[in-house]
């Protein structure tokens, strides 16, 4: 056994007990696993029971002990939130320690600052548990990707929304039953907005375009739809026309090249046909296309979500930092420039009206003879062209109409939008959504 790594826990929740039952039991996998050493955890309540048994002497309520503790040399941060995260990241790099973190929070809003602040202490923060749960998609964008020019990452990246559009369409399961389960089974963040209004993915996507465009991008600015609007007629008429509906997060590159690089950044609930790879991805499970030169697409797909799939991940991020620490000992202050994936360039996401993509629009109509003729001439004169109509339930009541279009930008959409809502046969805009 060569020299032990010092792993200090910041929380010991669904991750953090995840990563302890990990460090503990160290049979049967890598060696190097026997070499972490977890000397200090802390807990907010030193009191509480807990599934994974740990000495008493190596729990504290002061996250400060554990930042601060000679004997560790790797902090792994699973505490989530913004505060105290954020500052206790930034107090183990000052200190001189890696750092491992779930916290997708954090780093997307704060990547760029955390990321300056452990090139300047020659020190790592590997952030693969934070996107995808278990799936591996941060180390291949930084290095087993890094010969592609990326073009587009598009995926399924939250779990608990994937797990209750899952339930929804299948079982016909009502939405609140299904979050109860998926809060239970420890996928849905513990403010389930979170999840629900697309908040989560957006932080993802919001990291995977910053390492596979090479800059950070504004957190703040990306479209963020999530599912708590969804209908679920909605889903079943998308079932009808031969599409599933999925929580949708999209990055794509808006220009060849420039500087600032040009960048759509989306999430939305999207309808993706039956054929899709995306489609099939189902339950808990997230899944990740990433399409590049000379590449083509790639796609990652397994649990996103959960203690194993998560500690899975930190685990890999405290080994690789271990096997860093052991292959230079002696050496300091240098850090691998792939594995830190400091920014290279900027990126700017372009105006949302720029956005270009295919819709699904459901409109709440009279059933009265013209009424498809002037909702077609509305996005014919706007130049949005139409993949597919159909009316559905009509009645003296009024009927539905709905529209799949071809790829347009949203600018055009949202002026044919408007001009059809204002037909005196349209009484509602009822359902609008994006199409792969
Ligand atoms: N709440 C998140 C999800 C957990 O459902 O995907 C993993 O980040």
């Amino acid at each position: 056994m060569g020299a032990r790594i010092g792993v200090g826990l910041l929380g010991l929740g669904t991750v953090g007990g995840g990563v302890a039952s990990i460090l503990l039991c160290p049979d049967e996998r890598h060696p190097l696993v026997h070499d972490l050493n977890l000397v200090s955890v802390a807990v907010r309540d030193l009191t509480r029971s807990r599934a994974v048994q740990l000495p008493d002497d190596i729990l504290t309520s002061d996250p400060a002990e554990v930042v601060n503790n000679p004997e560790v040399d790797v902090v792994v941060e699973v505490i989530g939130g913004l505060e105290p995260a954020r500052t206790l990241i930034l107090q183990a790099i000052h200190a001189g320690k890696s750092v491992v973190t779930a916290n997708k929070a954090v780093i997307a809003r704060h990547g760029q600052e955390i990321a300056e602040a452990a090139a300047k202490a020659g020190v790592y923060v590997l952030i693969e548990a934070a996107v995808g749960g278990g799936i591996p998609i941060i180390e291949p964008l930084k290095q087993s990707l890094g010969g592609n020019r990326i073009n587009r990452v598009s995926g399924i990246i939250n779990g608990t929304t994937n797990y209750i559009l899952t339930r929804m369409a299948e079982e016909g399961v009502a939405y609140d039953v299904v979050l109860s389960d998926a809060k239970e089974l420890g996928y849905a963040e513990a403010d389930p907005a979170a999840d629900v209004d697309g908040l989560d993915a957006a932080d993802k996507i919001a990291i995977l375009a910053s390492l596979a465009f090479g800059g950070s991008v504004d957190r703040s600015a990306i479209p963020t739809q999530g599912i708590s609007q969804l209908e679920g007629v909605d889903v079943q008429y998308a079932s009808q026309l031969g599409y599933g509906v999925k929580l949708l997060a999209v990055a794509e590159r808006m220009a060849e090249t420039g500087e600032p690089l040009p960048l759509s950044l989306r999430v939305q609930p999207t309808l993706v046909p039956k054929d899709h790879p995306l489609a099939g991805v189902n339950g808990v499970n997230n899944a990740i296309l990433v399409e590049g030169d000379p590449i083509g697409r790639v796609m990652f797909y397994g649990p996103g979500a959960g203690a194993g799939p998560t500690s899975s991940a930190v685990v890999a991020d405290i080994l690789n930092i271990a096997g860093i620490r052991k292959a230079s000992e002696g050496a300091s202050g240098q850090v691998d420039p792939l594995l830190a994936a400091g920014s290279w360039r900027q990126c700017v996401l372009v105006d949302a009206g720029q956005i270009r993509q295919r819709h699904y629009v459901r409109f709440n109509t009279k059933d009265a003879p013209g009424v498809i003729g002037k909702i077609g001439e509305c996005f014919g004169e706007r130049g949005v062209s139409i993949q597919s109509i159909v009316q559905l339930n009509a009645s003296s009541a009024g009927a539905e109409i709905i529209v799949i279009t071809h790829e347009v930008r949203e600018q055009q959409m949202n002026d044919a939008l408007r001009a059809i809502q204002a037909l005196s046969e349209v009484s509602g805009l009822a359902a609008h959504h994006g199409c792969l």
